[in-house]
């Protein structure tokens, strides 16, 4: 079954905009249930357990959990710490610090009385925007897309993506696959090689089941198996996400894309980031500068998938002797990318390209 783009959405509001409900993203794609967010503590157990994941879905529930807070306890204390507890929860998508940031400044200078309110609010903006820029994003990005299927005189366009950086990782349409979604409505017959994505497996879990509700056709691929597949001419272009990108176009991300961006570049594959000016850190300088998240390695050591009977199962895959390290993100350098697709439009993945969106930023 398709569904509209209204229809895919990963948190939603009921009654009147102050409850949050959002899919519970650790048991897709078997599957799919509403958990409602009340308290503090449930928001930062969504982020830290990934029921909720992605950098800008990261982000807006961050927001509406400060609000949640003070709206139990107005006072400066409490807002200090519940936005400690917030920012504890995941180290590398900037996004989470953008959006409790603005929370913050629009209700540090009111009234306790009045902040709770002026939260929700600030919370559903921030909401609604990341809708428009993400579908935006879609449109500079198909744009792109629409060009290289005019190469590819009229075959299938094959996109490659990494991870999950679609509308479960936002509120709508997402960024890198928000082109995607765009160019199918468009007409260009295209096809989404999907890598798994180990050791979480967003890409498996995930992408796949977001891209097969919208009609979008697509094959999951081992991440292994993903130089192999651009060596073979099977790749016309990859588009990811970023959890956080430097000043000088360096590009963080799940970890495994920066593999993909040496494979593009030996293959001259257009390699693409979908990057949100949430996503952007304008303070930091470069990749190196950017706080990797170690998870627990006994995500790599074992797999949660469905048994015959349709329970979920968590089984041990390596030794029980055996150790494991698991960074649950790299850094692409700049020169790996082929550029930036941003809601202001598609830049150059540099110091020069960033420096000018924020100066084009600051003359609106
Ligand atoms: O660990 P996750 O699942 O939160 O990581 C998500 C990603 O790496 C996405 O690619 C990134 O957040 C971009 S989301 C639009």
């Amino acid at each position: 079954m398709c569904l509209t783009m209204s229809e895919l959405c990963s948190l939603r509001l009921r009654g009147e905009g102050e409850t949050v409900e959002v899919i519970d993203q650790t048991l897709l794609p078997h599957q799919l249930q509403w958990l409602p967010l009340a308290s503090l503590d449930s928001y930062c157990h969504a982020i830290t357990s990934m029921q909720v994941r992605g950098a800008p879905l990261i982000g807006i529930t961050a927001a509406f959990g400060l609000a949640a807070a003070l709206a139990k306890d107005p006072s400066n204390d409490h807002l200090q710490v519940s936005k400690a507890a917030l920012l504890a929860t995941r180290p590398t998508a900037v996004n989470l610090h953008w959006a409790l940031q603005k929370i913050e400044t629009c209700v540090l200078p009111l009234e306790e009385a009045q902040r709770a309110q002026a939260a929700f609010i600030c919370a559903r903006e921030l909401r609604e925007q990341d809708i428009e820029h993400c579908s935006t994003i879609g449109e500079f990005g198909c744009e792109l897309l629409q060009s290289l299927f005019d190469k590819s005189a009229g075959e299938t366009l094959h996109v490659m993506t990494h991870c999950n950086a679609g509308w479960l990782a936002t509120i709508q349409w997402g960024t890198a696959l928000s082109p995607i979604y765009k160019a199918h409505r468009a007409g260009v017959p295209i096809h989404v090689w999907v890598s798994e994505t180990r050791p979480r497996n967003q890409g498996a879990y995930l992408t796949a089941w977001e891209l097969q509700r919208a009609g979008v056709p697509c094959t999951i691929v081992a991440d292994n198996s993903c130089g192999y597949l651009m060596q073979a001419g099977e790749v016309d272009c990859v588009i990811v996400g970023s959890d956080r990108t430097a000043a000088n176009g360096d590009v963080c991300n799940k970890v495994g894309t920066y593999l993909k961006a040496l494979a593009a570049q030996a293959n001259a594959v257009p390699f693409y980031a979908a990057v949100p000016e949430s996503t952007i850190d304008w303070s930091c300088p470069g990749g190196a500068d950017i706080p990797i998240e170690f998870r627990d390695s006994e995500e790599l050591l074992s797999i949660t998938g469905i048994d015959d009977a349709g329970e979920l199962q968590t089984v041990r895959l390596a030794g029980v002797d055996s150790r494991g390290k698991n960074p649950a993100f790299d850094i692409t350098p700049a020169a790996l990318v082929s550029g930036l697709i941003t809601e202001h439009g598609v830049i150059e993945a540099s110091s020069a390209g960033l420096a000018q969106l924020r100066s084009t930023l600051a003359s609106l």
